[in-house]
């Protein structure tokens, strides 16, 4: 193993995966990260790292300001990317990878026009948050006035990443609960979804197993290292079984939220997923008989609660003791009717239970109007 690495595993006490692919020389890389990130991560201290070219990025990736700092570029193709920061940082450098490899045609990949291209470069991924799990998919998100637009590549899948759970456990508790709740949806969601797979069930339930202790212990006597390496692997493991299955009902009306209101991702999916659980529960009081029923036995049984509206109070107590409460614009009946039906329709294809919209808007709408929900004349 180069000495690089070496070093580097020891001073921030993660593993640098697989080892074999990063040889330490990070000539020709860029760097992505988020304003937090790098000095999260103590790689500014680097300096393989800390003189490299660097990209800011904040906040989910927006089409326009991806194309200008495309152009700010002016034509260089780097040898990889580096991303190191949240979910949208490593969706960022993924983007980039893709773009910097499809000179000609990245917009019509981007905006879903074309869906052959060439691998993107390859990506290292240090993710400073235990929450997107990005370091394990294929996927990347990006915006273009509030629409959503997904891009999937096999070689969008980083090659090699590095887990820091001091990085993770510096972060404020409120930043720590909205990623580990994304986490947590993204297990629930690839358990039940109709593509998942022996092995994405696997790794959903071994992901949760980690993350809801984890996450609960955070929320009741505060972070430290072991739980923050017990966040990350979960979030790992949810990253990985999504990768699979992909995300159902909740992730499919949450991006709205996000991309219109601003919401964090985490917040605006976690939600979403309490308005699914309500809406499954109304389904098992008729003489539902599928195999859901006993998915959610199994979640519930992972999570300590009964029932389906049990993991939904639970999740709602969470985000209220995190202080992860939301002003809306618009009245809760015209919001819930908003992401109905902005809803996002191949998530919708992978959930478990048809909704008619009424049935979705009226659990919804009992989210929306919970304690954790402020209805005044701000947004969020
Ligand atoms: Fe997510």
């Amino acid at each position: 193993m180069n000495n690089w690495i070496a070093q580097f595993s020891d001073v921030h006490k993660c593993t640098i995966n697989p080892p074999a692919l990063v040889d330490g020389d990070f000539n020709g890389f860029v760097v992505v990260s988020g304003i937090a990130g790098l000095s999260a991560s103590g790689l500014l201290q680097n300096p393989s790292i800390g003189g490299l070219p660097r990209l800011i990025q904040q906040g989910d990736v927006q089409y326009d300001d991806l194309i200008f700092k495309l152009s700010s570029m002016h034509g260089s193709t780097p040898r990889a990317i580096l991303g190191i920061g949240g979910g949208a940082v490593i969706d960022f450098a993924k983007v980039l990878a893709l773009c910097l490899a499809n000179k000609d045609n990245y917009r019509d990949i981007l905006l879903g026009n074309l869906s052959l291209c060439r691998s993107a470069l390859p990506i290292f991924a240090v993710p400073t948050t235990a929450g997107s799990g990005s370091e394990h998919t294929r996927f990347a998100t990006v915006f273009r006035k509030e629409k959503k637009y997904s891009v999937e590549h096999i070689s969008l899948l980083p090659q090699a990443f590095c887990h820091i759970p001091d990085a993770i456990a510096a972060a404020p508790l409120r930043q720590i609960a909205i990623s580990a709740l994304d986490a947590v949806s993204h297990c629930i969601e690839s358990f039940w979804a109709k593509s998942a797979t022996q092995e994405s069930r696997s790794l959903a339930i071994a992901g949760l197993s980690d993350l809801w202790p984890a996450l609960s212990s955070a929320v009741e006597l505060g972070i430290n290292t072991e739980v923050a390496v017990r966040l990350q692997r979960g979030a790992s493991l949810a990253g990985q079984a999504i990768n699979i299955s992909k995300t159902t009902g909740a992730h499919a009306l949450a991006y709205r939220l996000t991309s219109k209101y601003g919401l964090p991702h985490g917040h605006a999916v976690s939600l979403m997923l309490q308005s699914v659980l309500l809406h499954i529960n109304e389904v098992f009081r008729s003489d539902y008989n599928g195999r859901l029923r006993n998915d959610i036995d199994r979640i519930a049984s992972v999570m300590n609660a009964n029932d389906a509206v049990d993991m939904q109070r639970k999740i709602s107590r969470i985000m209220n003791r995190v202080g992860l409460k939301f002003s809306y614009l618009p009245e809760p009946s015209e919001l819930a009717f908003e992401l109905v039906m902005a809803a996002e329709e191949n998530r919708l294809m992978n959930h478990p239970l048809k909704w008619e919209h009424e049935e979705i808007m009226h659990a919804m709408l009992s989210v929306l109007n919970s304690p954790g929900a402020e209805t005044d004349s701000k947004t969020f």
